[in-house]
């Protein structure tokens, strides 16, 4: 499956995986940071979503990083360093497992190594069904109130106003079929005490979907590890506060 994705800047490969059901230009607050900084920042549409059209009824996350490896081998790049957040990090914990020698360093954003529980995989069938009667809008009315802090939803209206767009714009199957790749994902705990290259973890204190519980089990399993924790930020921690996320990954990225 051919992606799309923009790439920004010279040097050192910086891969960035994006949220559901957002896509590539997520990144955009941190595209200025991360290129002064020397690298060359890579932000792949995830199948089905922006302009990787895709209409499977199922997108596995494991495939999603398939993808992924094959981007890089068509833009000859053999390492980078690779960021997720949420769906994009189940996808980077897939990507690692099936690729460990193509990965320098890893930033995990407000994710999770584990599989849906079953309430969680109830839900997501819920909303599948909700999609398919309303489409998008489904996702603004039951899924979007999640995802931000109180803090961005008392201080950000345009914030919110900008995902409520971009929920409207997602193509419901390609929605569908990533709920489901998420609720059948498989549980990457054994793989925590095997990533030994230095990891970022980066949270919003307000992360009401992967919280900072999540954070701080990865925090003690994965030997190299950093916790940063956002402040006045939910899920969406890169969106939501820009300058800390940035300083965070400035942090990290001049440790490694
Ligand atoms: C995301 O932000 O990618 C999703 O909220 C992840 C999820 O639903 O588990």
């Amino acid at each position: 499956m051919k992606l799309n994705f923009e790439r920004t800047g010279n040097g050192k490969a910086l891969v960035l995986l994006h949220a559901f059901p957002l896509f590539g230009k997520m990144w955009k607050p941190q595209i200025e940071t991360l290129v002064e900084a020397g690298y060359s920042v890579i932000m792949p549409d995830l199948r089905g979503f922006g302009e990787s059209h895709n209409f499977a009824d199922i997108n596995s996350m494991e495939d999603m990083a398939k993808d992924v490896a094959e981007l890089l081998e068509n833009l000859d790049i053999e390492k980078a360093v690779f960021g997720g957040l949420s769906m994009g990090g189940y996808v980077l914990f897939n990507f690692f497992r099936l690729f460990p020698e193509k990965v320098v360093s890893l930033i995990f954003c407000d994710t999770s190594f584990a599989a849906d529980t079953d309430e969680k995989r109830l839900g997501r069938f819920g909303l599948i069904e909700k999609i398919e009667q309303d489409g998008s809008q489904a996702l603004i009315e039951n899924m979007l109130p999640n995802l931000t802090g109180e803090f961005t939803k008392q201080n950000n209206p345009n914030l919110i106003k900008d995902l409520e767009k971009t929920f409207s714009e997602v193509e419901p199957k390609a929605a569908i079929a990533a709920l489901r790749g998420m609720a059948e994902r498989k549980d990457h705990s054994e793989l925590l005490s095997e990533i030994k290259v230095p990891t970022a973890l980066i949270f919003g204190e307000e992360d009401k979907v992967t919280n900072l519980e999540t954070a701080e089990k990865m925090h003690a399993e994965i030997p190299n590890s950093y916790l940063f924790v956002i402040k006045n930020a939910g899920h969406y921690s890169n969106l939501e506060q820009p300058f800390q996320f940035n300083t965070s990954l400035l942090d990290f990225l001049s440790e490694i």
